[in-house]
């Protein structure tokens, strides 16, 4: 098939209601024509969440479309990569070693799923916040397992003139120990604490096509300027905003999908399932960040 026959298979179809938009003719497994690349960029540049169904895809060439976005995050701990990749995040209940699905009470597994759980914005804590996530479903239960995303660009633009620019030179800190904090996990020893300290971020980020969103999820720790409780209070009635049904998707997933998000505007968080009974697999890919976030009209904490 030539270029242009490649361009005019694809479809994008927005969510009826909530956020996102469906993807449809484009096989992710293979390298990506010039104008597909295009028409997939231009639908994420104005949809900010894609789902693509179907797909069949080999941790390699998950790693190829991924990297057409832009450099990829390494993920540290060997026993969290897929297949030995650095760049692949396994998200899952199952053991890499023995395929077995880990106990529940594993430290790790079980600080991991708490924090999946809250809305979150992956990655924020960094200085330099990662661009995107790609998620790709291997294994999923029958029930439950399901994934909730908050686009908080559509949030910010139904906030008052008054409230936005009360907001808009606002700096909200990050730190990933507010996440374990919210979940009454003990802190992680000082020296891998050392490794993320807290990042100052504008709490509102204006994109290159002049959207704003709110830059929030479970790792925002403070306010500058606020009290520890205030902020927090601040922060939650701004994630309850943004999480408004008509801000939100739900993804009920099947083996074979992958979504694609952007990982500044929009929050996500994992449904419950069975943990114990059910596996759950998805493979991750992360494009990393290369610049501190844009504040609104310049402004940089
Ligand atoms: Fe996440």
């Amino acid at each position: 098939m030539n270029t242009v026959a490649q361009a005019l298979q694809v479809s994008v179809l927005p969510h009826a209601e909530g956020i996102g938009a469906e993807v449809s003719g484009v096989d992710l497994s293979r390298p990506l024509e010039k104008d597909v690349f295009d028409a997939v960029s231009a639908a994420f540049r104005d949809h900010r969440l894609l789902v693509f169904r179907g797909q069949r895809l080999s941790v390699e060439q998950q790693i190829a479309f991924s990297e057409r976005f832009g450099v990829l995050e390494d993920f540290p701990d060997p026993k969290d990569q897929a297949d030995g990749h650095k760049t692949v995040l396994r998200v899952t209940n199952i053991d890499r070693a023995t395929g077995n699905i880990k106990p529940v009470d594993d430290p790790g597994h079980k600080s991991f799923t708490l924090g999946t759980s809250s809305w979150h914005i992956d990655s924020s804590f960094r200085t330099l916040p990662s661009k995107a996530s790609m998620l790709y479903a291997l294994e999923m239960p029958n029930e439950g397992g399901d994934t909730m995303f908050a686009d908080t660009t559509l949030a910010y633009d139904t906030l008052s003139v008054t409230r936005r620019t009360e907001l808009d030179h606002m700096v909200v800190i990050h730190d990933f120990e507010e996440t374990r904090r919210r979940h009454s996990l003990p802190p992680r020893p000082p020296e891998v604490k050392a490794a993320t300290p807290p990042a100052r971020h504008p709490l509102v980020t204006e994109q290159d096509n002049g959207r704003r969103a709110l830059f929030i999820g479970s790792h925002a720790a403070g306010i500058e300027g606020m009290s520890y409780e205030n902020a927090r209070t601040f922060i939650d009635e701004l994630e309850a905003i943004s999480t408004q049904p008509q801000f939100t998707y739900r993804h009920q997933w099947n083996s074979g999908d992958m979504i694609m998000f952007d990982n500044i505007c929009v929050m996500h968080q994992a449904m419950p399932y069975d943990l114990v009974g059910s596996r759950r697999l998805l493979h991750r890919t992360t494009v990393a960040g290369d610049a501190p976030l844009p504040g609104v009209d310049g402004f940089a904490p």
